[in-house]
């Protein structure tokens, strides 16, 4: 058996995982390699989504009676746990969306009903990259047409990574807002933050960060990182479907305009105007994602009793030794970043010429799950000449082992394809 160092005791997380027991296909023990879609839930995040229906189910902030109080009470202490996770000033800077897509729609919504000092009009610019998931380009497309704002990008080097050689050139004085991915979903590559956020405050634009595939993996601290809009989604993170945080500056929720419009968010409504509630509720109009938010803090809840260093550090191990045995393929490449250092646990690659859909269809027959396709990032595709990847991605209750499996797969796919 392989033995790597800073390894989490997967034997004891697993038992946590009722789904990693299972068979498929009949007899195939399941390798779960497709993480980056979405994590397994531990059995402390059903439990607890079970008992909130079981015992608190309630509409919140709106009920004097018991149950009312005490959904209202775990709802909110949610949010303190996702406040407290990202390291956030204050609880009121966190918004349950329902998954990243609507956190970064909900920037860009935010930014298209403002006035000045944050209006986007036919005279500024919106910056963002060539490695953005779709939810981090169509969003800013739309604002682009709807105001006329020009949309720029970082294109990519042949290894994966941003091309910054133009920094100047792209962020500059009419920037409005920068907007980018920490970890890409597709390349696995991880972003210099510093560096972007820099240039984007020397010319005074706002920074989103989409942060999906970082959040789950790794410590996050949105102070220290000093952006003013941080999106993540829950599902990825050991959490239910369904919901999913925008962090932003108190400042700035104080000054934006909402999106969504009706019950929750307002102060007063007459038939004629209506003024509105402080954020966070400001941006949660209607009945918010109740027990997914309590499930969220369930996940939260157990991330941080094994230790987000730790996850990394676990996760780290893996891609080394993922990246070391992908190596050995013959006819394999790897689609960004062949060191371990800077990139995260989701590795794409290509195989020869054997599509990605024949790869992942032949590993399926064998219980390995991986994706395949465009990842929602279809421009990277584009740049590098490919239709598609084969993705495996790994999170804390990955093994060598799986790896391994998936080496022994990919043999097995050679062969079939001759
Ligand atoms: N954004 C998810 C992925 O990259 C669905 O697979």
């Amino acid at each position: 058996m392989t033995q790597l160092s800073g390894l989490l005791d997967t034997e004891a997380i697993r038992k946590d995982f009722p789904i990693l027991d299972r068979l498929v296909h009949d007899d195939r023990k399941l390798v779960y390699l497709d993480n980056a879609a979405t994590s397994q839930k531990p059995r402390q995040v059903l439990d607890a989504l079970g008992e909130y229906y079981e015992r608190y189910n309630a509409n919140v902030h709106r009920g004097v009676h018991v149950l009312a109080e005490e959904a209202t009470a775990l709802y909110e202490g949610a949010r303190d746990k996702v406040a407290a996770f990202i390291n956030a000033p204050s609880r009121d800077e966190v918004i349950f969306t329902k998954n990243a897509s609507e956190s970064l729609n909900l920037v860009a919504n935010m930014l298209g009903w403002a006035d000045e000092p944050y209006r986007v009009d036919s005279e500024t610019e919106i910056v963002i990259t060539e490695m953005e998931h779709h939810s981090n380009i169509v969003p800013w497309q739309l604002l682009s047409q709807r105001t006329g704002a020009k949309l720029k990008w970082f294109g990519l080097t042949d290894d994966g990574r941003l091309d910054l050689s133009n920094i100047d050139e792209i962020i500059t004085e009419k920037t409005k807002i920068v907007s980018f991915v920490l970890v890409s979903n597709i390349l696995g590559t991880v972003n210099p933050v510093e560096t972007i956020i820099r240039r984007a405050q020397e010319v005074g634009a706002l920074v989103c960060i989409d942060a999906s595939q970082a959040a789950p993996h790794m410590p996050m601290d949105v102070q220290a990182l000093q952006a003013d809009f941080v999106a993540f989604t829950g599902h990825k993170m050991c959490g239910p479907t369904g919901i999913g945080v925008l962090w932003g500056r108190q400042e700035l929720l104080e000054d934006l305009p909402p999106f969504l419009g009706g019950g929750e968010m307002i102060e007063t409504v007459s038939m004629h105007s209506s003024t509105y509630a402080p954020a966070p509720h400001k941006f949660e109009a209607g009945t918010p994602p109740i027990a997914q938010a309590v499930g969220l803090g369930a996940a939260i809840d157990y991330l941080s009793a094994i230790g987000m260093d730790k996850i990394l550090a676990h996760e780290h191990a893996l891609t080394e030794y993922a990246v070391k045995r992908l190596g050995e393929v013959p006819d394999l490449r790897i689609i960004g970043p062949t060191t371990a250092e800077d990139r995260g646990a989701a590795i794409s690659f290509t195989l020869g010429d054997i599509h990605p859909h024949d790869v992942g269809q032949v590993l399926d027959e064998e219980g390995i799950a991986v994706r395949v396709g465009h990842h929602c990032a279809r421009p990277v595709c584009l740049r590098y000449g490919i239709p598609a990847t084969t993705r495996a991605s790994f999170y804390l209750y990955s093994t060598p082992a799986e790896i391994d499996a998936l080496v022994d797969g990919l043999e097995h796919v050679r062969n079939f394809f001759g």
